[in-house]
């Protein structure tokens, strides 16, 4: 993860957040000191290394396993929602009702950042991930993380959503 990327998707963020699919905890150096993090995941053995690493940071974080598009949370108890390279993960069917939970369980006006996958404006770069995306459907097959396909297109007209491409990778919902 680039670090400068990284710290963007937390930039600004406070209170109750919600780090979705949270994986082997690559974020946990990111997190404001402030806030207060909750991470899950769907996968029992990515929540085992994030264990390890939040030992190894030592962070009282709470990870639990849960499905991003059904949580046990209750209403709003969240002040901002992150999600990095979750949807790029996630079948297209799932898009949706991810984006639906997350802002379910955020407090009105609660933050979103997504941060996905997309091709590169540069030429060159973009012809390096051409001739590696074959390789990525092989291993995902059913997915294609390197297109901007994070489900906000198709989202869009189903959420209040205001899409910000800069400064941050991120996008509100109010
Ligand atoms: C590519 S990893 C990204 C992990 C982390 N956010 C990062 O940037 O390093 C995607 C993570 O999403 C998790 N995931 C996939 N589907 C999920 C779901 N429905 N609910 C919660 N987590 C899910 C996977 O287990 C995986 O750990």
């Amino acid at each position: 993860m680039i670090p400068s990327v990284a710290k963007k998707l937390f930039e600004d963020v406070r209170g109750r957040v919600l780090d979705a699919g949270c994986g082997t905890g690559r974020t946990f150096a990111y997190y404001p000191p402030k806030a207060e993090v909750t991470g899950i995941d769907l996968s029992p053995a990515m929540l085992a290394r994030a264990e390890k690493r939040r030992a190894k940071r030592g962070l009282s974080v709470p990870l639990l396993e849960m499905d991003i598009c059904r949580t046990s949370f209750g209403d709003n108890p969240f002040d901002a929602g992150i999600a990095s390279f979750l949807s790029c993960i996630l079948p297209n069917d799932r898009q949706l009702a991810a984006l639906i939970e997350i802002k379910r369980v955020l407090k009105p006006g609660g933050r979103v950042r997504l941060l996905e996958y997309t091709w590169s404006k540069d030429p060159i770069r973009r012809r390096i991930q051409k001739l590696w995306e074959p390789w990525v459907r092989r291993v995902r097959p059913g997915n294609a993380p390197l297109r901007a396909r994070s489900g906000l297109p198709r989202c869009g007209g189903n959420l209040p959503l205001r899409r910000h491409h800069q400064p941050g990778p991120g996008a509100k919902i109010n």
